[in-house]
């Protein structure tokens, strides 16, 4: 045994713990896509899927998808540098006619989009400037950026969608330049940016923003444009980078910004130099569920809303608390690692699937089990998990009427 298994065995304690329990709820092989799937038999309604439009199993796109297996196979064995075909530079086209920008670049996931956005565009005279709930591909790419000697900008958090937090970091910043790092809706919250005060702030200091639009666009704005359309704020962020792997069925990254900002990080930005293109099948799907948008967004945009607001209502109705969520993404807060565990278990027994969210990915005492609501779900799905959360929900105590009641009886025992 090396040092490396004595290390892995320490870092893994809760994991083993949770297997020995009978808890663990990772890596669960599913046996079909979707949001209806199993698990050696067993079926369940998948309720931790980002398929917010449910367009992933469209017959259309997976002919579109067959199609371009004919014509390209499923991998052009290269970088995009030497490896970009017509269905790219069409999509790219396209992409960035409908969500309103200059230009637009795939890459081949949403993380590698925003490595690459930070590295190509800091410096030593730039500093980061990130909430501190951003996501693991914004602190990735503000660490590695941090730690590359060419590049090596400074980096400073503000508070969680805060202007006046970040007003203060631009103020004190030490840099000449600033980027600020931002999100469309935040992943494990739910919970909308701020944007319009955040532009404002921006605006004053010569800050560059860029926002995160992983799981606004496709969700958000009459269109499905992103978070901007829904705020009233196109052409007030130069920079917006999203993904494939929510509403566009498959995987993949893309960058809008202006000529100049594209052309930098497609040449310099080693993320997306150095690694393989997205494979054709998968921008013949995106493209598909593009037409789709293009053709008909504002009622997919508007199914999925109704139900999101149809289980918001009937959720908070029963006494969930669903923290700061105001969109489709309702993490129905825990607060407390062991019964999210349970809860999951006891979920996934009845035919539902809620992925809990625990330490590191969320703070001690707000473990929660995240609750994606899509167009795709029906309302029998919805009253389904409604009905097991009502059943369980009492029975763990974290409805708000449970713990109102337990601080009761703890009040009266002091
Ligand atoms: C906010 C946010 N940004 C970026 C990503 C990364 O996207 P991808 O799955 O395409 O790598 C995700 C996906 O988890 C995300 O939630």
């Amino acid at each position: 045994m090396s040092w490396i298994h004595d290390k892995a065995y320490a870092d893994l304690a809760r994991i083993r713990e949770a297997r020995d329990a009978g808890v663990y709820p990772f890596f669960r092989p599913f046996e079909s896509g979707g949001l209806r799937t199993s698990v050696a038999g067993h079926e369940f309604i998948n309720f931790s899927s980002n398929d917010y439009l449910g367009l992933t199993q469209h017959p259309a796109v997976k002919a579109a998808a067959h199609a371009a297996v004919d014509q390209f196979a499923c991998g052009l064995s290269s970088s995009r540098v030497q490896a970009t075909t017509v269905a790219h530079v069409e999509l790219e086209a396209r992409l960035a006619r409908y969500f309103r920008f200059p230009q637009a670049l795939v890459t081949t996931t949403g993380y590698q989009a925003m490595v690459a956005t930070i590295m190509a565009l800091s410096d030593r005279d730039t500093t980061l400037v990130l909430d501190n709930l951003s996501h693991a591909c914004i602190l990735d790419g503000t660490f590695l950026a941090a730690g590359t000697p060419q590049r090596a900008p400074e980096v400073r958090f503000f508070n969680h969608n805060s202007h006046r937090s970040l007003e203060r970091v631009l103020k004190s910043r030490e840099r000449k330049n600033a980027l600020v790092l931002v999100e469309g809706i935040y992943s494990l919250d739910g919970d909308k940016g701020k944007l319009r005060e955040i532009i404002e702030v921006c605006e004053r200091y010569d800050a560059v923003l860029v926002v995160d639009d992983a799981h606004g666009s496709g969700t958000l704005g009459a269109h499905g444009r992103g978070i901007l359309e829904d705020l009233g704020l196109e052409g007030r962020a130069p920079i917006v980078v999203s993904t494939f792997s929510k509403v566009f069925g498959g995987i993949g990254g893309i960058i809008f910004a202006d000529d100049a900002i594209i052309d930098l990080i497609k040449h310099t930005a080693r993320s997306f130099v150095f690694s393989a293109t997205l494979p054709v099948p998968i921008v013949a799907a995106a493209s598909t569920i593009l037409t789709m948008l293009e053709d008909n967004g504002p009622a997919l945009v508007a199914e999925l809303h109704e139900n999101a607001a149809y289980m918001r209502e009937q959720l908070v109705a029963r006494g969930f608390d669903l923290g700061i969520s105001d969109t489709h993404i309702m993490p129905v807060m825990v607060r407390d690692e062991r019964k999210a565990l349970v809860l999951h278990h006891m979920l996934y027994d009845r035919g539902i699937y809620l992925v809990p969210i625990t330490y590191p990915g969320v703070k001690h005492g707000e473990e929660r089990l995240r609750l994606n609501v899509t167009r795709g779900h029906t309302r029998a799905e919805l009253h389904q998990v409604l009905d097991a959360l009502d059943e369980l929900g009492a029975m763990a105590e974290i409805r708000v009427q449970d713990r109102k009641a337990t601080e009761g009886q703890a009040a009266e025992g002091a």
